[in-house]
């Protein structure tokens, strides 16, 4: 089985989707990790050196990439979903779990981390303001996934079970 977890930056899909994994014996992939290690590039370098239109199309093939695997979790990327036919490729070959959390959790979590987010590094004096908005904009393709799960509270043994059951 595959997993794919969506949902916006900061949201967990990472630090939970690992943790599920060890709990569950599955194999944890994390998209951008993945990119960065073929690219050589940290995330933030690409879309500076090469532009969010090229990052999008090399996301779209590391994602259509992942149909071989089996028992294994996916960490997508907040913008994943949300574009091309990802969020239709996601569902047609795994389950698709969105990780729910208000904008004000998501910028308490994200402050710390604006450095490695290309898309939120101009927005740090009204991140609230863009990540709403933002949110708005991206929910109605967050919200395709197959399932919804809160964020607030959320551990990677939680997703572990929500996963047993749903499987
Ligand atoms: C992006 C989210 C990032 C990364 C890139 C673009 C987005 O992943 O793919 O910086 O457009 O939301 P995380 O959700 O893991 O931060």
């Amino acid at each position: 089985m595959l997993i794919y977890l969506t949902g916006y930056m900061g949201s967990g899909k990472s630090k939970y989707g690992r943790i599920a994994a060890q709990y569950l014996g599955y194999d944890f992939i994390d998209l951008d990790r993945l990119i960065s290690k073929k690219t050589g590039l940290s995330i933030y370098d690409y879309f500076g050196k090469l532009g969010e239109a090229s990052f999008r199309r090399l996301e779209q093939d590391t994602l259509f990439n992942t149909v071989p695997l089996n028992n294994t979790i996916i960490s997508t990327g907040g913008g994943t979903p949300c574009f091309g036919s990802n969020m239709q490729f996601m569902k047609n070959h795994g389950l698709t779990i969105y990780i729910k959390l208000k904008p004000a959790a998501l910028v308490s979590r994200l402050k710390r981390s604006l450095h490695k987010r290309p898309v939120l590094t101009s927005q740090a004096n009204n991140l609230l303001q863009f990540v709403e908005e933002h949110l708005k904009e991206r929910e109605k393709y967050y919200m395709r996934s197959d399932f919804v799960i809160e964020g607030e509270g959320l551990t990677g043994e939680k997703l572990a079970g929500f996963i047993k059951e749903i499987g």
